[in-house]
């Protein structure tokens, strides 16, 4: 079987790797001519556990292919998958330029029956966009040609995405063609080890399931933060609440962290972007208008501790800050509490020290550049800086030495943005503790 996708960014190279994996011929094929051949040398565009080998053996064997020839790639492919970029406009709706430019390309192109999968995340109805793009461009050159579209929407998450991949709870397809469906039952059989994942629904509400899953997911994390905060106004621990509540299997004890707030490429686009299509057809999300806001206000919920424990102005102050990427393991700092928080801090006349284990040069790059200095190591950062500041919970923060860390501080204060850390533990070594809700 061989299959094409097109968009070597998170999803599409995650996807084509692991089909290859399961001895499928991929293609996979960008426009950007540099990343092609970076991945044909190896160079992965991104940071992923597991992805880097499972590339490099598949395209050592020839099962994954790399290619800026989307006409060429979708010949004898059974499947194209979309799996390009849909950024959020200045509306905050997902701009489907790109996803509609590869439809037109493969009406262009093909020369036999084909699926067309959308994998990116789009909004309710693109279904029906791509297939008329498809449609038009067949008919622009007279061809009579047959093809199916299809929703198959990914749920991988950034730092297991390979392994989500490989043994996925459920897979989602959305598709209204019997042969369409027989060819995607066929693709994924190789990972359904227990069972039979795959639900196959209407094209729309395969594309209502993404967003509804991620804005779900959403909504228990700010539901959560704005109980912590309320906790910590009438003197109760979040903690205790949320392993309280957690052991009712109704509400699970996943998703209701309490924290600085949620970040990374989905939850806050898909929030935004399935709002807006509320509004399109007359519908207001309340709750997701709410889960938004609480989120925007979760990430000034450290500096307001830090401002209260210092006072308004923080010139002078230096603070060590662990972790700037969204979410530990991955060096994705998109919508990262961290930025806000740098922001708020140095607005305020503060230095920070930042230390992550991955994400120091994509932040260095892109998103907070040289406003703050970057230190070779956790302890390194906390040399002279009058407060440690955990934004990022990677494991290697879990179990620091107190004794070094009291030390290195100038002040023996502790902003603990994703509860790690015992408040009781910290005040008998003499830290001062604050965290979220406790
Ligand atoms: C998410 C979905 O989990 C995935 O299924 C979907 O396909 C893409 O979006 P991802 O963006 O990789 O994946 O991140 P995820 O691990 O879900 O975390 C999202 C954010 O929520 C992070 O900023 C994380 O720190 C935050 N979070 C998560 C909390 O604040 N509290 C929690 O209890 C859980």
């Amino acid at each position: 079987m061989k299959i094409t996708v097109v968009g070597t960014g998170y999803v599409g190279l995650v996807s084509g790797a692991c089909f290859a994996e399961v001895g499928i011929n991929v293609v996979c094929v960008d426009v950007d001519k540099k990343k092609i051949e970076g991945l044909k040398n190896g160079i992965m565009p991104i940071y992923e556990p597991g992805l880097e080998e499972i590339v490099k053996r598949n395209y050592a064997s020839g099962r994954l292919q790399f290619s800026t020839d989307l006409g060429e790639a979708i010949q004898g492919s059974e499947v194209a998958f979309i799996a390009v970029g849909t950024p959020p406009g200045e509306d905050g709706s997902a701009d489907l330029k790109y996803v509609l430019a590869v439809a037109d390309e493969i009406g262009a192109k093909m020369s036999d029956y084909i699926v067309v999968a959308t994998k990116s995340t789009v909004p309710v109805t693109t279904g029906e966009k791509v297939r008329a793009a498809i449609k038009a461009a067949l008919e622009k050159r007279n061809s009579d040609l047959t093809f199916a579209v299809a929703s198959n929407p990914e749920f991988l998450k950034e730092g297991a995405a390979v392994e989500d991949f490989m043994k996925p709870d459920r897979i989602v397809i959305g598709v209204d063609d019997e042969r369409a469906e027989e060819i995607m039952k066929r693709l994924y059989k190789p990972f359904q080890l227990n069972g039979d994942r795959i639900i196959f629904m209407d094209i729309p509400s395969a594309e209502m399931t993404k967003y509804t899953a991620n804005a779900m997911l959403a909504t228990k994390i700010s539901f959560m933060n704005d109980i912590a905060n309320l906790c910590e106004l009438v003197g109760a621990n979040a903690n205790m609440v949320r392993k309280g509540i957690g052991s009712d299997p109704r509400i699970g004890t996943k998703f209701i962290y309490p924290g600085v707030g949620y970040g990374g490429s989905c939850f806050p686009k898909d929030v935004k972007a399935i709002i807006k299509t509320g509004k399109q057809y007359g519908y207001d999300l309340k709750v997701l208008q709410a889960v938004e806001d609480v989120n925007d206000a979760q990430k000034h919920v450290l500096v307001k501790k830090i401002k209260k424990h210092f006072g308004e102005d923080l010139s002078g102050l230096t603070f060590a800050m662990w972790g700037l990427s969204f979410k530990p393991n991955t060096d994705d700092m998109r919508e990262s509490p961290a930025i806000v928080i740098i922001d708020e801090l140095i607005e305020a006349g503060a230095k920070v020290k930042g230390y992550d284990p991955i994400a120091m040069e994509e932040a260095q790059h892109i998103y907070v550049g040289g406003k703050i200095t970057y230190s070779k190591d956790a302890y390194d950062a906390c040399v002279d800086a009058d407060a440690l500041l955990l934004v990022t919970e990677w494991s290697e923060f879990r179990i620091p030495s107190w004794d070094a860390l009291g030390k290195l501080l100038n002040g023996k204060v502790v902003f603990d943005g994703r509860n790690i850390y015992d408040k009781k533990y910290l005040a008998e070594l003499g830290f001062v503790h604050y965290g979220i809700g406790v």
